[in-house]
């Protein structure tokens, strides 16, 4: 039986503040209507003063740590999916597990945008089948609020902030159980349809977030479209196997584009959007926390993961639960 990865860890964490669609219509020439009918979304955490992503990635860690069983001395890797780190360096993952009280293993981010969490998850699923790691650590921390343009209601009104972490286990025990497989892709050509003007190595720009919000939509539908059946395909799989969409949260509107296609009921698709807004690398595994515990997804359930983000970047993650 080859070496596989089993997802024995969820934790997630939101910053206290919360800022309502009315609070953002109170400064921007924007409506709760509006925003709630583009997009579902009706609210977003947004990081206090001292929230950052090391913070708040610690806090899911710890949180997943403590649902897998699992203290950090297990762990042997930690990887970051951030496009809003605190620092150019040292990496997200390496402050954490400072936080985390660990000298062992090794730690990166990762910067796939709101794709962040699946290509972590694929990262780790590579190390644990190689072997050079057993436990993993898979991270999605993100403050939005930092870059997104908050005079620029075509934009800010669709983010918000928070953390969310899945603790990869390897096994070579047989069983059904773990991650079947992951199917990663991007394309550069259309990066300047979503991208962060600047960062540490072009100062002179604004870091702030521009977004060609139809040509990304579009994107969307169909690049995710086509990443739900490259991953149904390669397992042998039909979309009625599927028991839970637990969807990269940007819009209701593609989501519900792809549960249409899978013929998914909506009871089956495991929304944030509405409370949390889209957290980028943070949206999965933080959808993944609220499902499991609140008993949703059960052991045995098949579960389709899926996101694109800025790059473009997109991929699916299939598991059995
Ligand atoms: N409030 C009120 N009006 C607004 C707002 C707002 N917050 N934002 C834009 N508008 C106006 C525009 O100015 C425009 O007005 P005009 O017709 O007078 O010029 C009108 O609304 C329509 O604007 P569009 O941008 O064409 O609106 P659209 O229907 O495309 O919806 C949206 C915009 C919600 C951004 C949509 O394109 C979308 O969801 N795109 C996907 C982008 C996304 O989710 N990105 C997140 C990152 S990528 C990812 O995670 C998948």
């Amino acid at each position: 039986m080859a070496r596989r990865s089993l997802l024995v860890g969820f934790g997630g964490f939101l910053p206290d503040r919360v800022v309502t669609n009315d609070e953002l219509a109170a400064q921007l020439d924007t409506s709760d209507d509006w925003i709630k009918t583009r997009t579902g979304i009706t609210r977003r955490h947004i990081a206090g003063p001292n929230d950052t992503a090391t913070s708040m990635g610690a806090q899911a860690a710890r949180r997943a740590l403590d649902y897998a069983g699992l203290t950090p001395a297990d762990i042997d890797a930690v990887i970051v999916g951030t496009s809003t780190p605190d620092q150019a360096f040292p990496a997200t993952a390496v402050r954490i597990q400072a936080e985390l009280g660990m000298q062992q293993g090794f730690g990166f981010d990762l910067a796939a945008a709101c794709s962040g969490f699946i290509f972590a998850l694929s990262t780790a699923d590579a190390f644990i089948r190689s072997g050079q790691a057993r436990n993993v650590l898979v991270i999605g921390s993100e403050v939005y609020s930092r870059i997104v343009d908050w005079s620029d209601r075509g934009t800010c009104v669709l983010f918000g902030d928070g953390a969310g972490a899945v603790v990869l286990s390897g096994t070579d025990e047989p069983g059904e159980a773990g991650l079947l497989s992951t199917h990663l892709h991007s394309d550069g050509t259309a990066g300047d349809l979503l991208y962060v003007d600047g960062a540490v190595g072009r100062r002179e720009m604004s870091g702030h977030l521009k977004m060609s919000g139809r040509d990304v939509f579009r994107h969307a539908v169909a690049k995710l479209s086509s990443s739900v059946d490259e991953a149904l395909k390669a397992e042998g799989l039909e979309y009625g196997d599927v028991s839970w969409l637990v969807p990269h949260q940007a819009n209701i509107r593609i989501i519900e584009g792809v549960a249409k296609k899978l013929n998914l009921p909506p009871e089956r698709v495991v929304i944030t959007v509405d409370r949390h807004a889209n957290t980028s690398a943070a949206s999965i595994p933080l959808a993944l926390d609220e499902a499991v515990r609140d008993g949703r997804i059960q052991k045995g359930d098949l579960v389709l993961m899926e996101a694109l983000g800025g790059g473009l970047t997109w991929g699916s993650a299939l598991a059995r639960f």
